[in-house]
């Protein structure tokens, strides 16, 4: 099976500042807003020929977007893979058995109803990877 990008994560200040980009001038079509509370954002996706961007503004200092944008600006926070088959359930214990170091154990909520988990950036090569399972059905 081959892996597949489910969206690219893009730290921005502010939504409409990246939806005045990305949507209006750019031509992306706008698949939906929401927050996340339990992480502390608010979310826009965004789609471009299959792909999807999700813009990440925080709704707190708290926020993990936060800190990212205060240490390193805007830009891209993560990269976004479906998990399709095996499940998160199966993955992420298949994962930390070959030894990459994640950021969670145990899935937790994301936008669209999804499951999500996150590997830490220094178990994948620098990159902040997220692991998307969609809701069954
Ligand atoms: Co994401």
């Amino acid at each position: 099976m081959a892996a597949r990008i489910e969206h690219l994560g893009v730290a921005v200040p502010s939504l409409e500042e990246g939806l005045k980009l990305y949507r209006d001038l750019l031509g992306f079509s706008q698949e939906f807003l929401e927050e996340v509370a339990s992480e502390r954002v608010r979310v826009a996706g965004l789609a471009a020929g299959g792909l999807t961007i999700e813009l990440l503004e925080p709704t707190s200092p708290d926020s993990a977007i936060a800190s990212f944008l205060a240490k390193r600006g805007p830009g891209l926070h993560h990269v976004a893979v479906a998990v399709e088959v095996e499940g998160l359930a199966a993955l992420l214990p298949r994962l930390k058995a070959a030894g990459v170091r994640l950021l969670d154990d145990a899935p937790r909520p994301g936008s669209r109803g999804t499951r999500v988990a996150f590997i830490h950036p220094k178990g994948a090569l620098g990159v902040l990877i997220e692991l998307v399972e969609r809701p069954a059905g």
